[in-house]
C-alpha cells in the first residue's frame, strides 16, 4: 500500500517513456489496481498490438492480462523503483524484440518476461534495495538471489514456464561471467535482449548509489562492454531503439 499523495503520484509515472495514466481516485488499492491493468494495456498499445490481437494473444499463451497486472501491482506496492524499471525494461525489450523482426507472440512473451525480470526482489529487504551505500556480503548474497526467488514465486504457474528463462537468467553475460556463470549457448535470445535492457535501465536510472548518465554516457558503456557483457549483435538495432526514447537526456 502506497504510503503518500506524492507516491501515490508517483505510481502513475507507468514508465519514462510512457504517457502516465489518467483519471481516477488513488485513495483506494482497487483503482490502484485497475491503473496497473491500464499500465499493462498502454503498454502494448505502445507497441501497436490491437485490442483484437492482444485479446489472441492472451487466449495463445494462457497468460490474461489481468494476472499480469496483478503481479505488476505486487510490484509496485513493494517498491516503486522497481516498479518503475520494471515498466522500462519491459518497454525497452519489446521495442528490441521488434526491431530484430520477431513476430507478435514472442514480442508478447518477450514484454511480459521483462514486466517480471525482477520480480523476485519483493523478497528483498527495501533497506537494502535503497541503501544509500555499498552493499556488504551478506546483503550481496541475499540480491544475488533474486532470479531464483523470482521463479519460486511464480513457479506454480502453468503460463509462468514461458517466463521462467527471462527470469531466471537476465544477470547472465556474454562472456558466460553472470550471476550463475551460464554459457552464452543456453542463453535465449529473450535472455540477451532483457540483459541489454536490464542494463540500459539500470545505468539511466537514478539510484541510491549513483546519479542517472545521460543516454549518450549509457550508450559509450554499451558498447564498451559488447563481446563481453552484451551480445554485439544485438547492438546496431539497440541503438535504433534507444533513439526512440522520447524527451531530453
Ligand atoms: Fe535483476
Ligand atoms: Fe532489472
Amino acid at each position: 500500500m502506497l504510503k503518500s499523495k506524492d507516491a501515490k503520484l508517483q505510481g502513475l509515472r507507468v514508465c519514462l517513456w510512457l504517457p502516465a495514466a489518467e483519471g481516477g481516485s488513488f485513495l483506494f488499492p482497487g483503482v490502484l489496481r485497475r491503473i496497473d491493468l491500464m499500465t499493462v494495456q498502454r503498454l502494448f498499445l505502445s507497441l501497436e498490438i490491437s485490442e483484437k490481437q492482444l485479446q489472441q494473444l492472451q487466449t495463445s499463451s494462457g497468460i490474461s492480462i489481468h494476472e499480469a497486472a496483478w503481479f505488476l501491482s505486487r510490484i509496485r506496492e513493494y517498491h516503486e523503483g522497481v516498479f518503475h524499471h520494471s515498466c522500462n525494461v519491459a518497454w525497452l525489450s519489446a521495442q528490441l524484440a521488434i526491431k530484430l523482426g520477431l513476430t507478435i507472440t514472442e514480442v508478447y512473451l518477450q514484454t511480459l518476461g521483462a514486466l517480471f525480470h525482477d520480480i523476485g526482489k519483493i523478497a528483498i529487504p527495501c533497506s537494502i534495495l535503497d541503501k544509500q551505500s555499498r552493499l556488504n556480503e551478506q546483503e550481496w548474497a541475499l540480491v544475488k538471489k533474486h532470479p531464483k526467488t523470482g521463479i519460486a514465486l511464480i513457479g506454480d504457474y502453468e503460463w509462468a514456464r514461458q517466463l521462467e528463462p527471462m527470469i531466471m537468467l537476465h544477470h547472465e553475460r556474454f562472456d558466460g561471467q553472470g550471476y550463475y556463470s551460464v554459457p552464452v549457448e543456453k542463453l535465449p535470445l529473450s535472455v540477451r535482449i532483457i540483459i541489454i535492457a536490464d542494463a540500459f535501465d539500470a545505468m539511466k536510472s537514478p539510484r541510491p548509489y549513483q546519479k542517472k548518465r545521460s543516454t549518450s554516457a549509457c550508450w559509450d558503456e554499451i558498447e564498451r562492454c559488447s563481446g563481453t557483457q552484451f551480445d554485439p549483435e544485438l547492438l546496431p538495432a539497440f541503438y535504433s531503439t534507444i533513439s526512440k526514447i522520447p524527451g531530453k537526456d
